[in-house]
């Protein structure tokens, strides 16, 4: 028993245990308010300084919720704030990063194709990636452009499809999309720590002193949130990405990108209409459908030209396609992988027996022909293009066993 193997595993599960769930309390309780916050309905009556209310049933009661647009003329003695789910999402996700894509570079992050980067060269520019982003975010909310909301989400769009752009020159796909969803998970973490919290302290500082708060930190603090809506969809799409070769392994990954944030913001739309009961924009279900369909039709085109540059191929014997896997692959893919930095087998994929290399057959396809994401690195163990076709016309033959 390797002590080392079993407790770093099992810290990497548990922290991605807290990721997920910390991602999905903030991720519920922000729809929940923006949901909330759309639904508030004026009526005569209302008690001095709110904007709104809303009645919902939920577990066996009824809510009377209402909005202090700017703060109660005096501070309640119990106050929620809602913040450690993003904090702790930035917190369990920056680990999660630093674990697998900065301690496992090579690995993950770089392709020796695309560019050839040391592993502290890709890690600086990674870090250099995120810090900036949020700056140069931040300086366009703050500038004449952050007065609309609609130039604002256009400048702020185009800026993202540049930054999606730039790192599928830079890094691998796997890494372009991880470190593009991280970007927009820590400006959606920096929105709530650096402007939505520290104006509403100050709102609240204010009205401590017994002073009208200014209503611009609410307003400020609501286009925040707005952004942060509009970007979870595309966040979740890139976090659960790497599990999909054909979306990171595509030579049009940016482009798909660029449709899974338009996917993003029309479905919100669509939900945000209906909550502020604005109608149901149905043409934003087309929308998506076609950026989606048009996703499907990109992913196929890898950048080496993916398996339709491997055809037509001859008959290949089993004894060929054993022999190539076990000297490109199974290094990484067996029980105790002999690969420097891989502990267990990759995904639980051995590649060491022909019974295995059988079973794995369209999965060796798909990742060594159709979208060349293995072998990783940017094919570090130099899988040849011979040896990629000698592949592809096993599988197409049926996967034969002799
Ligand atoms: C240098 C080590 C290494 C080599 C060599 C390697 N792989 Fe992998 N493989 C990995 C890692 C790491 C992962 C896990 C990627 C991830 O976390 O999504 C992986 C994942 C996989 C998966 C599962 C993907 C999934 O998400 O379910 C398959 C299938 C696979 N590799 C096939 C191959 C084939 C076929 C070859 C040889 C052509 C190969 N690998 C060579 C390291 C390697």
């Amino acid at each position: 028993m390797d002590w080392r193997i079993l407790f770093t595993e099992w810290a990497d599960f548990l922290i991605r245990w807290v990721h997920v769930i910390a991602g999905v309390c903030w991720i519920g309780s922000s729809f929940y308010f923006v949901h909330l916050d759309l639904s508030l309905r004026k009526r005569d009556g209302l008690p001095q300084g709110v904007g709104g209310e809303a009645w919902q049933v939920h577990g066996g009661g009824f809510y009377h919720m209402m909005k202090y647009t700017v703060a109660p003329s005096h501070l309640p003695q119990d106050l929620t704030w809602f913040k450690w789910e993003a904090y702790w999402t930035f917190i369990s996700g920056f680990s999660l990063l630093c674990w697998h894509y900065f301690a496992h570079a090579e690995l993950y992050l770089i392709d020796r194709t695309v560019m050839d980067l040391t592993p502290v060269q890709a890690v600086s520019i990674a870090i250099a990636v995120l810090a900036l982003g949020w700056v140069i975010y931040d300086f366009l909310c703050r500038s004449k452009l952050g007065d609309s909301d609609l130039a604002l989400g256009v400048v702020g769009f185009a800026f993202l499809v540049a930054i999606a752009f730039g790192l599928t020159r830079v890094f691998s796909g796997r890494g372009a999309f991880i470190l593009l969803g991280a970007l927009i998970g820590t400006i959606m973490v920096a929105n709530v720590a650096m402007n939505i919290m520290p104006n509403q302290k100050k709102t609240i500082a204010a009205l401590i002193k017994g002073e009208a708060p200014n209503p611009a930190y609410g307003k400020t603090a609501k286009s925040r949130s707005l952004h942060n809506n509009y970007l979870t969809l595309p966040v979740i799409f890139l976090m659960v990405s790497n599990h999909y070769p054909l979306a990171f392994g595509s030579k049009w990954n940016w482009l798909i990108v660029t449709l899974v944030m338009v996917i993003g913001a029309v479905v919100r739309h669509f939900f945000n209409s209906e909550h502020a009961r604005k109608g149901s924009p149905w043409w934003t279900w087309a929308v998506a459908a076609a950026c989606f369909i048009a996703i499907i039709a990109l992913s196929g085109a890898s950048r080496e030209g993916g398996d339709a540059a491997l055809a037509p191929a001859p008959k290949v014997k089993f004894a060929q396609v054993e022999e190539i896997v076990v000297s490109r692959c199974s290094m990484c893919h067996m029980a105790e992988p002999v690969w420097d930095g891989v502990n267990a087998p990759p995904k639980g994929v051995m590649l060491d027996t022909p019974e295995r290399i059988r079973l794995h057959a369209e999965q060796i396809y798909l990742q060594a022909v159709m979208t060349r994401s293995m072998p990783p690195g940017g094919n570090l163990t130099e899988l040849s293009e011979e040896d990629r076709k000698v592949l592809a016309a096993w599988v197409q033959g049926g996967a034969q066993a002799d």
